[in-house]
């Protein structure tokens, strides 16, 4: 839907409380995986609950779950550049929502199971209508249930980090009062930072990508550097930072049981 812009690839302004969405774009380092040239690494990367390494909390480290959700990932630049620059670490799991669910049928329990090992949840996709593809969408709907996720016996998800990964068709320059989607790309983002806020996860400074079918090789490789640059580092950063609060929901406004009564 949105032009392509033309401006080189740039990360969202964020504020500058994160080590690493305040970094300036940066040219490409070298070493780093080339996407194109990544393809099958990208395949298994982002096969089927894949998992990038060992068990995480075998390896010592924070563990980290990537939630990712691109509904073509064979065309996709960005994403697939992304998922084939965390294949191999050590901490990191992998899940890729519509390989895993090609017919929408989310197994809610095997979502939530992988949700309590980890410590940063990172969801990664492309913004759709200003928002997230519609699996995603599915999944918060129907895995921060009532008694899991929120709610009087839902802490499953307190104290954790979520951390928003997304690419935009839409140039910086767009995403401003003078561009044709007349809003910054943080007022889009509301309803991602009041979903951690209910379940007591603490919403991490986003990183994002802009203009990203215009991206080049270098712009992508310099985006899937910072991406791995927080995976190491926000983890460790998390946790010198207070508690997030979870926010309590009135009982007149939880859901009821069949058996009427609010849980
Ligand atoms: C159905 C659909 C909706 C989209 N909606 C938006 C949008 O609201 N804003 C925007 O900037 N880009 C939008 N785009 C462009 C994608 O965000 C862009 O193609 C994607 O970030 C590129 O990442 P990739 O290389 O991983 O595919 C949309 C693309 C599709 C297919």
């Amino acid at each position: 839907m949105n032009e392509p812009a033309a401006s080189p690839t740039s990360p969202a302004p964020s504020p500058a409380t994160s080590p690493v969405a305040s970094q300036p774009s940066s040219p490409a380092p070298t070493g780093a995986p080339s996407p194109a040239a990544a393809a099958s690494a990208a395949a298994s990367a982002a096969s089927p609950a894949s998992d990038a390494g060992q068990p995480a909390k075998a390896s010592g480290q924070a563990p980290i779950l990537i939630l990712a959700a691109h509904p073509d990932l064979a065309h996709s630049h960005v994403t697939r550049g992304l998922l084939s620059a965390v294949h191999g670490m050590p901490n990191v799991r992998v899940r890729d929502l519509y390989a895993l669910y090609p017919d929408y049928a989310i197994d809610v329990h095997a979502e939530q199971e992988a949700l309590r090992d980890a410590e940063l949840l990172v969801w990664l996709h492309p913004m759709h209508w200003y928002s997230m593809p519609a699996l995603m969408k599915l999944w918060v709907d129907e895995v921060l249930s009532v008694g899991f996720a929120y709610g009087r016996e839902g802490h499953a998800l307190h104290g954790k980090d979520l951390w928003l990964v997304m690419s935009t068709g839409g140039s910086a320059h767009s995403y401003g009062p003078d561009g044709y989607n007349r809003h910054a790309v943080d007022d889009f983002l509301l309803p991602y930072s009041q979903t951690a806020a209910l379940c007591g996860m603490r919403f991490l400074p986003p990183l994002i990508v802009h203009g990203a079918q215009r991206a080049t090789d270098a712009d992508i490789r310099a985006h899937a550097q910072r991406f791995v640059d927080g995976l190491k580092e926000l983890p460790q950063w998390c946790e010198r930072q207070p508690e997030p609060a979870q926010e309590d929901v009135p009982t007149e406004d939880r859901p009821v049981s069949q058996e009427g009564v609010p849980v």
